[in-house]
């Protein structure tokens, strides 16, 4: 009897390890592919079109607050000028903070 619940402790101390290495190599693996996101992030400069600013003493800078969040909900966008945009016409209107924008 006293064999067998040595084998017991055991073998659930193995798979305590076990279970914690792999634990350990899942969270560093997804430790590993937020970096390379985060890194992508930061070279596609995605935050200066999708990312509200805010106007600081060096003009605008994006709202550490709300980074990725998009264009603010309470934001009014303004009418699109007719004859400005189309299939015939050039260019692309954006709003003052990037977040919007309207073209062909
Ligand atoms: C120069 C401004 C600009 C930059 C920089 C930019 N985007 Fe965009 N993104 C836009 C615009 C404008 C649209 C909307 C395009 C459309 O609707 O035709 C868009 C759309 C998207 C969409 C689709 C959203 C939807 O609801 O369909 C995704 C996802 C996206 N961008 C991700 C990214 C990622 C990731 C990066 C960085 C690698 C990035 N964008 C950089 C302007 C930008």
């Amino acid at each position: 009897m006293k064999c067998k619940s040595a084998i017991l402790a055991a073998g659930l101390s193995c798979a305590l390890l076990a279970s914690m290495g792999t634990a350990q190599t899942k969270d560093s693996k997804m430790m590993a592919l937020i970096a390379r996101g985060k890194y992508l992030v930061t070279i596609g400069w995605c935050g200066d079109c999708h990312s509200p600013k805010i106007m600081t003493p060096r003009g605008p800078a994006v709202d550490e607050k709300n980074v990725l969040a998009g264009t603010p909900a309470a934001m009014a966008v303004p009418a699109i000028p007719d004859e400005v945009l189309g299939p015939d016409k050039w260019g692309a209107l954006a709003s003052m903070d990037l977040t919007a924008w309207a073209g062909p």
